[in-house]
């Protein structure tokens, strides 16, 4: 049987540090306040010669050496972003240019903050049935160019930031178990009001900035990562026990509380780097997996949980074995 395993990661996150005393300076928020309801300290935010291309073209580079793999290999790339460059070319095919990879197909796939799942999903499911070998699944966004700058509800909460994984055709076990979700009811819980064909009369196109009830956006969030961790456990008969590493998407501290508690996970067992990376949206499953792999915390042979949700709603989750 052929798996997809991952062979190689790596991440980038631009040098730009902005904490919350920085925030306080410009807007009506306190480090306080944004601590005790979301976990974050600090984000990292773009310089204006950064693009979601640029970061994510890091985060491949720097998978492919850990990898051991060169452009010749590559023979798929997906970027997971919603922040792409431009309405066309895709962010993937731009990235696959700067890389210097020839053929296979690049795309990008916005499921908002599940773009990293999705991708890992569409990969999978290429590698498995033959289509692709040797595949790059990239996170990357840029939010602080949809962030309200003077929406205090929301512009504390987001950061920008790139992950990748190079996944390999392999005999070995590698992902184990997908699933992606999606219910477009809640569009208007969380999401950008304009965009291309939406705003195409200027004399009604709003602002393109992230909007959101962050109330019912929590509730749903943590009922979804109950759901989808259980699903994909039911699916492989396993139990919780079985995992040693649960690595959500990073939202927020008490979202990523609430839902280990449900699911009975202990925090020593879930990978939270919300603190220092706030919400980065298809980047923050393969940026906090990065961070945990070089802390030394996850090892090769560890079973590991992913879980996402997002705008969409959308969400997604995959277990398996690093
Ligand atoms: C956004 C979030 C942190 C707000 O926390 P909350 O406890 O729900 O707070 P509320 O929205 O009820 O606001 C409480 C008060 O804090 C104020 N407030 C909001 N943002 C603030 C900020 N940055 N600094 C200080 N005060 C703030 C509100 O105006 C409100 O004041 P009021 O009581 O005088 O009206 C929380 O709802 C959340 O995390 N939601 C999920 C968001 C998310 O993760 N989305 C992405 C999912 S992928």
């Amino acid at each position: 049987m052929t798996y997809s395993r991952i062979a190689g990661i790596g991440s980038y996150l631009p040098k730009n540090v902005v904490s919350n005393k920085d925030l306080e300076k410009t807007m009506d928020t306190s480090d306080e306040w944004i601590r005790e309801r979301t976990g974050i300290k600090r984000r990292h935010i773009a310089a204006d010669d950064e693009y979601t291309s640029t970061i994510g073209l890091e985060a491949a580079r720097r998978a492919m050496q850990d990898a051991g793999v060169g452009p010749e290999d590559i023979d798929l790339i997906i970027v997971g972003t919603c922040t792409p460059d431009k309405v066309f070319p895709s962010t993937a095919c731009i990235v696959q240019r700067q890389l210097g990879v020839n053929g296979g197909g690049a795309m990008d796939v916005n499921a908002a903050c599940s773009g990293f799942i999705y991708g890992l999903d569409i990969a999978n499911r290429f590698i498995k049935t033959g289509g692709a070998k040797t595949a790059l699944v990239i996170g990357a966004e840029t939010l602080s160019r949809i962030t309200n700058w003077e929406d205090r509800g929301t512009a504390v909460l987001f950061g920008d930031g790139a992950g990748c994984v190079v996944l390999q055709a392999s005999e070995e076990p590698g992902i184990l178990a997908t699933h992606i979700h999606a219910n477009g009811e809640y569009e208007e819980l969380l999401h950008v009001r304009s965009g291309i064909s939406v705003a195409y009369d200027k004399t009604q196109a709003g602002e393109a900035f992230i909007e959101m009830n962050g109330n019912a956006v929590f509730k749903r969030a943590v009922a979804t990562f109950d759901n989808i961790a259980r699903e994909t456990l039911a699916d492989l008969d396993g139990e919780l026990g079985d995992i040693d590493w649960f690595v959500p998407h990073q939202a927020n501290m008490r979202i990523i509380k609430a839902a280990a508690k449900k699911l009975g996970m202990p925090m020593e067992r879930v990978i939270a780097t919300v603190d220092e990376h706030a919400n980065t949206s298809g980047a923050s499953i393969p940026l906090a997996l990065d961070q945990a792999i070089r802390e030394g915390r996850i090892k090769r042979g560890d079973t590991l949980m992913f879980a996402a949700f997002g705008a969409g709603f959308t969400w997604g989750s995959a277990m398996l074995k690093y």
